[in-house]
């Protein structure tokens, strides 16, 4: 069974994991602490969310568990490549998976708790979930989905309003930065559809990836909570002025329009 004890251990060992990758690459430091505070935030994120979603007092130890767990393969792809771009490296959820395997970390959990965990993380970075007979994985595998997104947007809009004087390549996984769209993700944004990776090519792209995630949210709650934070508008104020913009930005102002109307709480 899942207790709070035991989610206080994870939290000092992902602790002490990180602090040992800070000691032995000094120079990587910086990202080294962006991905771990991203990592604790997203488990706050899914804390708040199982809360929203009324679930046990268990299910929402590990939706902390989850969120805390599911970049815990960046260290090990930031170290190894310096890139946080999973094309240009290695998967970082397998990763992630790899580095609880090989820690053992979950030993004190069920084997359907940790096929919960391992399958969500696994999840969290795909294009779509991938199917399972388990209900319990597909939920938990929204839940981190939503977490993770509401915290990406925190930590890029945090960072888009220093970039003019503190410019961070990792975090723009080293897109050229030039104010070119690429036809496949306007298209996709346009038809509320979330933009694969594959076809981003600039700056601007990952931008319009990162806005179109808000068709992916899973729960009304993460809508909400995006809204009220004005992550998107943010991410709006940073991307040129013109007509493709100016057509995403009607798009989801309608999508939210619509969305937040018909929430019931
Ligand atoms: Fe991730």
């Amino acid at each position: 069974m899942i207790t709070s004890k035991l989610v206080n251990k994870y939290i000092s060992w992902f602790d002490n994991y990180v602090n040992q990758f800070i000691k032995q690459f000094p120079d990587l430091a910086e990202n080294i602490e962006i991905k771990a505070g991203h990592c604790r935030l997203v488990s706050n994120e899914a804390f708040d969310l199982a809360t929203n979603l009324k679930l046990t007092d268990e299910d929402i130890l590990l939706a902390e568990t989850i969120g805390l767990f599911h970049d815990v393969g960046r260290f090990r792809q930031y170290v190894k490549y310096q890139t946080f771009s999973d094309s240009k490296s290695q998967n970082h959820s397998e990763l992630a998976v790899e580095v609880l395997k090989e820690n053992n970390i979950l030993k004190d959990l069920s084997a359907d708790t940790q096929e919960i965990i391992f399958k969500s993380i696994i999840n969290h970075s795909r294009a779509e979930i991938i199917p399972d007979k388990n209900e319990r994985v597909i939920f938990f595998s929204k839940l981190i989905r939503d977490a993770d997104k509401l915290d990406i947007w925190r930590l890029i809009t945090e960072y888009y309003m220093v970039k003019e004087q503190k410019e961070n390549k990792t975090l723009e996984l080293e897109l050229s930065n030039n104010d070119e769209i690429s036809d496949d993700v306007f298209e996709a944004i346009i038809n509320k559809k979330v933009v694969l990776k594959e076809s981003m090519k600039t700056l601007n792209d990952f931008k319009l990836l990162q806005i179109a995630w808000l068709f992916d949210l899973n729960f009304d709650y993460s809508i909400k909570r995006l809204y009220d934070k004005k992550y998107l508008d943010k991410i709006f104020d940073s991307l040129p002025e013109n007509e493709k913009v100016n057509q995403v930005r009607d798009v989801v102002n309608e999508y939210f329009k619509h969305h937040i109307e018909t929430l019931t709480y």
